[in-house]
């Protein structure tokens, strides 16, 4: 599960980009998109027009899952499953049967959650055996990310790490002085550090593919590494 607490940390996008990433390595990889109300993971994978059925069509059992995944046509091999507008309810149980469903098909299924601690957040935990937090170095984020760290703890749920997105080349300006702090503050373990770039904003409001010989792309392959267990240096230039 891909969750942060505050909103517009950048899940959805890096959802999709390292969900992308994974798939470049080979593996099929399935986002589904947890938000009722507000969608984007279809847009950023180039997917906007193609929806159909989303999550709340298939946890309501009115469509089969086959029927609502759509392949993202600017990254082979990563499937998605778009938030609905209206009409969905996110429930632990339905949300844990799709993803025992799923399983035999896809080789990771990332569960792309809502900002907060409500229903989204909370089915997922009851759904996936790993959460990725992804912050960006701001007090206010950090904050928020120590109480989703701790409401994931809670839940039994303890391989979580901390992917810190939109760094400034700077941090100071941020009201952070380091990635220690962030660490610290979080109480997560570091598994990736995405810069701020304007590849990543432009590829995500534009629908277009993160160009593969950009620095973000490489970024985006050393997390997808790292997940799978290389040991990969987390600041790529
Ligand atoms: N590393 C990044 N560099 C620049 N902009 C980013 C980065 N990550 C995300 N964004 C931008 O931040 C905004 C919020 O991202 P989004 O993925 O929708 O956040 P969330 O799903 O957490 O609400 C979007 O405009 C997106 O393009
Ligand atoms: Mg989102």
């Amino acid at each position: 599960m891909v969750a942060s607490g505050k909103g517009g940390t950048g899940k959805s996008t890096l959802s999709v980009l390292i969900g992308a990433a994974l798939a470049a390595r080979g593996e099929r990889v399935l986002v589904a998109e947890l938000d009722v109300g507000l969608r984007s993971i279809d847009h950023i994978a180039g997917a906007a027009g193609q929806i159909v059925y989303d999550v709340g069509d298939v946890l309501a059992g009115r469509c089969d899952a086959a029927k609502a995944v759509v392949e993202s046509p600017l990254y082979p091999d990563l499937y998605l499953l778009a938030a609905p507008y209206t009409n969905g309810r996110i429930r632990p149980d339905t949300l844990c049967a799709f993803v025992q469903g799923v399983r035999p098909v896809f080789d990771t299924v990332l569960l792309d959650t809502a900002a907060g601690l409500g229903a989204p957040f909370l089915s997922a935990c009851a759904a996936a055996n790993r959460a990725l937090l992804v912050l960006t170095p701001d007090p206010v984020a950090l904050r928020d990310g120590r109480t989703v760290c701790d409401a994931l703890a809670l839940r039994g749920c303890t391989d979580t790490r901390l992917l810190v997105n939109q760094t400034p080349r700077a941090l100071e300006g941020c009201g952070v002085r380091s990635l220690d702090e962030c660490i610290d503050t979080v109480g997560a373990r570091l598994i990736g550090v995405v810069p701020f770039s304007d590849v990543i904003r432009r590829a995500g409001q534009t629908g277009t593919r993160l160009p593969v010989q950009s620095r973000a792309w490489r970024v985006m392959r050393a997390v997808a590494a790292r997940l799978c267990g290389e040991d990969t240096p987390l600041l790529i230039r």
